[in-house]
């Protein structure tokens, strides 16, 4: 019995398939089965009552063994037939297509949080705009010269595509009045030829602060806070006049080239310094547009090229890249969280 026991492990473990394993049952359970024939050829006549009883016990053991031992073989079988292939772990996992934000998005995304701790609110305004807000509004009457700078969409009903977020200024002060810090970021069209560095369809970001005595420290003392934030390190700025009408005194904002801190290199085109915005104090007029008194309050505003900026932070060498659709451009930026 230990050997007939032994035996038929034995050849479980080397029947692999189900005819194999069934092979087995009948050499050992069938009715010529080694087993079967233990007790067929027993004989019992010779045994004493004792060694009959330990006899039956043994071989009711050996069957129950070799019934058990073949059962599980079998499920063993079945489960590895259904099993699934296994897996490869060292496989690159599947893509699942994410999306990704877009240059302009991430810098949008990043400015609203640096002013939004400055506790300016961010607001949204309209593309097709009134010739009111786009120029009356910021003091830019019908027959300025100031409307040749701006190519202007004009569409049948004599509303227009906006053609700069200043728009936004005397809608804000009309609506919330005085003290008021807001941002509004968004897209702008103009008529331009289309090139390397003109699209007739970019971004900017307009800030507007206005509270009693705003003077042009507080304009240089935000900047360069918002600045600092954006760049990572402290800049260095500087104001020269630049004329805007709806802005008095106008300035144009320069940093120091922060790739050869103000040596003199090609990205600032040997000046130590880049031409980062326009800004100024509210003119009077604006302010009267909205509603606010300018004897009581004055303010200050600026306008952000942010197409211009998500090309200076990314090194992005072509403007038409930004509205090419071309998702190869996208996925080069962080995937959306
Ligand atoms: N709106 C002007 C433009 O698009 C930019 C600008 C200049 C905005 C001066 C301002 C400012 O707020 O103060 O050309």
């Amino acid at each position: 019995m230990q050997e007939i026991r032994a035996q038929l492990s034995e050849d479980l473990t080397a029947a692999t398939t189900d005819q194999d394993i069934e092979a087995v049952r009948v050499r050992y359970l069938g009715r010529k089965g080694a087993i079967t024939l233990l007790r067929k050829n027993a004989d019992f006549s010779a045994m004493s009552g004792a060694e009959r009883k330990r006899f039956g016990q043994q071989f009711n053991e050996l069957k129950r063994f070799a019934e058990q031992q073949i059962a599980a073989a079998q499920a063993r079988q079945t489960s590895t037939a259904l099993a699934p292939p296994s897996i490869d772990m060292t496989l690159p996992g599947l893509n699942n297509h994410l999306g990704h934000l877009h240059p302009i998005s991430l810098v949008q995304m990043e400015l609203e949080e640096i002013f939004q701790s400055l506790g300016f609110m961010i607001l949204d305004g309209y593309h097709v705009e009134t010739d009111f807000y786009n120029f009356e509004s910021l003091n830019i009457p019908r027959d300025h010269p100031a409307r040749d700078m701006q190519d202007t969409y004009w569409l049948k009903n004599g509303l227009l595509l906006r053609t700069h977020t200043s728009a936004n200024q005397v809608r804000a002060l009309e609506h919330y009045g005085a003290p008021v810090r807001a941002i509004f970021p968004g897209r702008c069209f103009r008529n331009e030829a289309i090139d390397p560095s003109h699209e007739n369809t970019f971004y900017q970001l307009e800030g507007l602060m206005v509270d009693r005595e705003i003077s042009v420290a507080n304009l240089i003392a935000v900047m360069r806070t918002v600045l600092a934030a954006i760049f990572h390190r402290e800049v260095t700025v500087r104001l020269r006049p630049g004329y805007f009408p709806f802005v008095e005194p106008g300035f144009e904002l320069d940093i120091q080239c922060l790739i050869c801190a103000g040596e003199g290199c090609s990205t600032c085109k040997k000046s130590g310094w880049i031409e980062l915005l326009p800004c100024g104090l509210v003119h009077p007029r604006v302010l009267e547009f909205g509603q606010v008194d300018p004897d009581r309050y004055s303010g200050f505003a600026f306008g952000l090229g942010l197409t211009r900026l998500a090309m200076m932070k990314y090194n992005i060498p072509d403007i038409r890249l930004l509205n090419s659709g071309d998702l190869r451009f996208c996925e080069q930026f962080p995937a959306a969280v």
